[in-house]
């Protein structure tokens, strides 16, 4: 039986075991991590990540061929195959600071793979990383090598968060880099077996290392830059009075462009978009490359451009000021679907109204206070470590109150803010949240889940991203 050992049980790490288990009964998975209280979750009946189809997965293999431990040294060294996605967060400090990706844990964890191999091993990248990093994980391996042959692939992880499990079952493709040699090649087949149990083959791609490293980066790049090129004609619709949801539509029936992915928001978020073009940037200017670096950069100055604008527009129609006033805040994950809420945008807002000194309400179906609480009072880039070792709040934000329903939230409010696009939101009973705040009651819609006419029908001052504006708006313009 292959034995499949997976380091790091996060987002990545647990729902790909666990598809791969349910679809390899002949293969044992063991995902490990050194996280005690992530292990215990997975090991419970509540998962520690929220994502749809995963709990009726993890419950129809575990104890079966997919196991879940902190016994990180032994399983390493009894498995053929060792996926690595342990964390990548950005530098905070010393070279390439709020950039570069810092490879702490995957150097620590390439040493422990040096430390306890006794047999040979196929190990690949996972975590999205900068390219050339499998090149430096190899020489970790190898100067370490006691008799033991390693191999390393990449093998970048496609999934978005939300629809994880899907994208794992029916992938666009698999990408599988390798060296070029017999014995790369081996290694390559190896895991493309894996795969092949139930991907087609036309949709394993396999390429040379560093293909494989940068694809991921250019893939995350390229999606990045369709959002900031919407969210900027969105800016252009609200001065001229064009309708983004119209031009978004028309641009997209254009084959060549297709219509994915064409969403105007408030802006991206989640743990990747913004982490792997910082490091495409810094990888560029590495290169002499600064022309390229600065076009990719403008990618996250468009983003965030984009929720600043979202924060003046509040506070500029609420007469320039939110000092005192309750806002609700309807949704705090990155998207819809997920509990997930490294890098959403409703951090950089929520920072935006505190420091204008709004009271906050805020409501997500999935996210707990805990996390909300310290995700307002983390700094930037704090976020990407293991969940024991990220700085506790050290006071909860006052002004902050978290509730666990969306009238409740609205109650009293001066506004109320969509930042999420959960699908509850479209199905609320609007008239009576307008009864219950005072006038005039705004609606800042950040992800257009709502029609913009229908909500002034009832009586808000309604903003949608990219929408035509009303008078109200049009009288009271956000200073960018
Ligand atoms: C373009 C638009 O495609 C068309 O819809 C619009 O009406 C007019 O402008 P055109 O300029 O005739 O049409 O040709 P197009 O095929 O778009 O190519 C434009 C340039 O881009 C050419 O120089 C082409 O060589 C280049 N190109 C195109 C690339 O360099 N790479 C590509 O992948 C595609
Ligand atoms: C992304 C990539 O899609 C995935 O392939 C990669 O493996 C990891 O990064 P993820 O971050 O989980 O996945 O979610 P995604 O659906 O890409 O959304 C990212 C952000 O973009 C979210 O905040 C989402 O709300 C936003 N978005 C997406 C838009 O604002 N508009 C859109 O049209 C699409
Ligand atoms: P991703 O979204 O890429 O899956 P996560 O942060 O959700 O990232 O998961 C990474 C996991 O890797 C965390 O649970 C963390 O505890 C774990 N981890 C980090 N370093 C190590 C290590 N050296 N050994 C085992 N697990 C590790």
């Amino acid at each position: 039986m292959v034995k499949i050992c997976c380091i790091g049980a996060g987002y990545v790490g647990g729902p790909t075991m666990a598809v791969i288990a349910h679809k390899c009964p002949d293969i044992k998975v063991v995902v490990v991590d050194i996280s005690v209280s992530r292990i215990t979750a997975w090991n419970s009946d509540q998962l520690p990540i929220y994502e749809p189809g995963l709990d009726d997965l993890v419950k129809s293999c575990r104890g079966k061929n997919l196991f879940f431990s902190t016994d990180v040294e032994k399983h390493v060294s009894e498995a053929d195959i060792i996926f690595v996605s342990v964390n990548t967060p950005t530098k905070t400090r010393g070279l390439g600071a709020g950039k570069a990706a810092d490879l702490a844990y995957w150097e620590s964890a390439a040493r422990m793979i040096a430390d306890v191999s006794k047999s040979d091993k196929i190990v690949i990248e996972k975590s999205t990383v900068p390219v050339k990093t499998a090149e430096a994980i190899e020489k970790i391996l190898t100067h370490n090598n006691k008799g033991v042959n390693y191999q390393i692939l990449s093998n970048p992880e496609f999934l978005a968060e939300g629809t994880a499990i899907n994208d794992l079952f029916a992938p666009d493709r698999v990408l599988i880099g390798g060296r070029e040699t017999p014995e790369g090649q081996r290694a390559i087949k190896a895991l493309k077996d894996v795969y092949a149990h139930w991907v087609p083959e036309e949709r394993i791609l396999c390429t040379n290392l560093w293909s494989a490293e940068l694809s991921k980066l250019a893939a995350n790049a390229f999606l990045a830059q369709r959002i900031s090129s919407v969210n900027a004609m969105s800016a252009l619709c609200e001065a001229t009075g064009a309708d983004i949801t119209q031009v978004s539509h028309a641009v997209g029936k254009d084959t060549r462009i297709g219509h994915k992915f064409l969403n105007a928001s408030v802006g991206f978020g989640g743990s990747c978009f913004q982490k792997d073009i910082l490091n495409l940037v810094y990888i560029c200017e590495c290169n002499g490359l600064p022309e390229v670096a600065n076009y990719w950069k403008q990618v996250i100055k468009v983003n965030d451009y984009q929720k600043n604008r979202f924060v003046n527009r509040i506070v500029s129609s609420m007469f320039n000021t939110v000092s005192g006033k309750k806002i609700a805040i309807l949704g705090f994950a990155f998207k819809k679907d997920t509990g997930d809420t490294r890098e959403t945008p409703a951090i950089d807002v929520c920072k935006g109204l505190l420091g204008d000194k709004a009271n906050l309400s805020i409501y997500d179906p999935q996210v707990t206070e805990e996390q909300i609480q310290r995700d307002l009072s983390m700094n930037k880039f704090d976020w990407d470590h293991p969940v024991h070792l990220q700085p506790m709040s050290p006071s909860s934000v006052k002004q902050v109150s978290v509730v666990w329903d969306a009238y409740e939230a609205a109650k009293g409010a001066h506004g109320l803010c969509i930042m999420t696009e959960w699908d509850e939101f479209k199905n609320l009973d609007y008239k009576k949240i307008y009864d219950s705040m005072p006038k005039p009651a705004f609606v800042f819609d950040g992800r257009n889940v709502m029609d913009p006419k229908k909500l002034r029908e009832i009586g808000f001052i309604a903003y949608s991203i990219g929408k035509p504006l009303d008078s109200w708006l049009k009288d009271m313009p956000a200073v960018a």
